[in-house]
């Protein structure tokens, strides 16, 4: 396991975090990239901001439901793309507290979750598409304009650093301690085509990124950094995606912190007529595909504009609540199985183990009939269980025991004889007791 700078060890056992993008894109409600993708000037983008009155924002209420979910982290967006701050910072006028809304929002979140005893991060956008030190480039909304280049020139990328600076500082000296910052996202390799030949990705030379993150350690030394800012830090942020075996390092080979970010629905800020919302049996299964790979789960909820998650994200942090509910100990302090336990692994399933390794969790993804057979773990079982109910599941070794399958014997085999319905829970879990 590599080693880094930051407090991984809360972070790898406690497996499951609330990812939050909220902010002015909340109010078109059709992604949080609107401004760029639909090349809102500055002057429309504007009335959003004059309009921000999140009435119903209750972050107790949030937090709550992060909690019920079995989430034991948030990340919520301090700043997006779009520069829009929920916080008071003395750098920009860009802020909640000069829109109706009237006051420091990201306060309000920080007491709430730490209130449910919830770890608390802040995501961090290294793009800024309202800073008018910004450089336009092939995100930028203004990348259309026919004077675009003209409008980048004279725009200082190190005062745009400096502000940066500037706001982490206050992001990371006025609000307690703070366990995640997440910075969002590199580019540096981009460069534009065609007429935009003048335009150039950003990366870690541009934000200063050094400088930037040794303030941020200087400021909370335990803190956990993404690998965003294009400087390898404390944890691998895959997107969207889930990998297929836990990630290593690409020089040493040796397994990373890592983290999969994913949304309900596609968009990461409030989406009002999405509709490719993920089934309850892929919210489990996602879950559950990360921990079996020693990874967690950054799972992203887009409150509406008035503040309030909606029924359908809320119906989606149920589905986890009522599983987490029974099935939490195959995900807390749980990491991949031991190589030679995964040989074991029938189709269809996945296996967690507890990080003390007395107890491996058998997640059934398809769930087979009237039995599973586990080859090779035959005599290293002593106790079987259904973990949402704690009862007992019977288990023979060496065999199927029943008359129509004759008397061959397979050594090593063990047979775990199940109902013949599956129980009502979206993601069966088998719980082994090892010897
Ligand atoms: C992306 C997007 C963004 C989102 C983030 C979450 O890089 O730019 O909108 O915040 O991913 O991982």
């Amino acid at each position: 396991m590599r080693r880094t700078p930051g407090d991984t060890a809360w972070f790898r056992s406690a497996r499951f975090g609330m990812f939050i993008h909220w902010g002015l894109y909340a109010m078109p409600a059709r992604h949080e990239w609107v401004k760029t993708n639909e090349r809102i000037s500055e002057a429309d983008y504007d009335r959003y901001f004059r309009h921000f009155d999140p009435d119903l924002y209750d972050p107790r209420d949030w937090a709550r439901q992060a909690k019920a979910a079995g989430m034991r982290y948030a990340v919520l967006t301090a700043k997006h793309h779009e520069g829009f701050c929920l916080w008071d910072t003395q750098y920009t006028d860009y802020k909640s507290t000069h829109t109706p809304a009237g006051r420091d929002l990201l306060r309000e979140y920080v007491e709430a979750f730490r209130a449910e005893g919830l770890r608390v991060g802040f995501y961090y956008s290294l793009i800024d598409w309202h800073h008018p030190d910004f450089p336009i480039d092939m995100l930028h909304p203004r990348r259309d304009d026919p004077d675009a280049r003209r409008l980048s020139e004279g725009r200082d990328m190190r005062r745009y650093a400096q502000y940066m600076r500037d706001q982490v500082r206050e992001l990371l000296t006025n609000y307690g301690k703070i366990d995640i910052l997440w910075f969002d996202f590199s580019y540096g390799e981009r460069r534009g085509e065609g007429k935009d030949a003048w335009m150039r990705g950003k990366g870690a030379a541009d934000w200063e990124a050094d400088a930037l993150i040794s303030l941020a350690r200087s400021l909370q030394p335990e803190i956990l950094i993404d690998n965003r800012a294009d400087v390898e830090q404390d944890l691998w942020t895959p997107e969207q995606y889930q990998p297929l075996e836990w990630l290593r390092h690409p020089e040493t080979g040796e397994y990373v912190t890592w983290e999969a970010c994913q949304t309900f629905s596609g968009s990461w800020g409030y989406h009002r007529d999405e509709s490719s919302w993920k089934s309850p049996e892929m919210l489990i299964r996602m879950l559950v595909n990360t921990v079996a790979l020693g990874g967690n789960l950054l799972m992203n909820v887009g409150p509406t504009a008035r503040g309030y998650f909606d029924r359908r994200a809320e119906a989606a942090l149920r589905v986890y609540a009522d599983w987490m509910r029974y099935n939490a100990r195959s995900i807390y302090g749980c990491t991949m199985a031991e190589p030679e336990l995964l040989n074991c692994l029938p189709a269809d399933c996945r296996f967690t183990q507890s990080e003390d390794g007395t107890r491996l969790y058998l997640h059934l993804f398809a769930y087979p009939y009237a039995h599973v057979q586990l080859p090779g773990l035959a005599g290293k079982v002593e106790y079987a269980q259904f973990l949402h109910d704690g009862s007992e599941l019977r288990f023979t070794e060496g065999h199927v025991e029943h008359f129509s399958v004759g008397a061959a014997r397979q050594d090593g085999l063990l047979v775990i004889e199940l109902p013949p319905v599956k129980p009502d829970v979206p993601v069966p879990v088998i719980e082994l007791f090892l010897k």
